[in-house]
């Protein structure tokens, strides 16, 4: 299943990834752009973070930001994560 077709990535990339950095440091959380990062790539629509945030929760392994409030796409501003 692709998640983000920008970069053409998979849930088990992203998942797989997401459980490298919660055992790298625990607690903190899990973000799409931290993944991306981790992947060494940069997000470029976002239209890909919501879902990302969801299968992070979903996995029940990982912490992750909350969904803000009135988006969808949005993560911490962090320009390097920006092509
Ligand atoms: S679909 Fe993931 S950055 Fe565009």
């Amino acid at each position: 299943m692709i998640v983000c077709s920008c970069n053409v990535l998979t849930k088990r990339n992203i998942l797989d990834v997401a459980e490298r950095l919660a055992m790298e440091q625990p607690g903190r959380p899990i973000t799409p752009a931290r993944i991306y990062r981790a992947l060494g790539t940069k997000a470029q629509c976002t239209l890909c973070f919501a879902l990302v945030r969801k299968l992070i929760a979903e996995s029940g392994l990982l912490v992750t930001c909350p969904e803000p409030l009135g988006s969808g796409s949005e993560d911490e501003y962090d320009p390097a994560a920006f092509g």
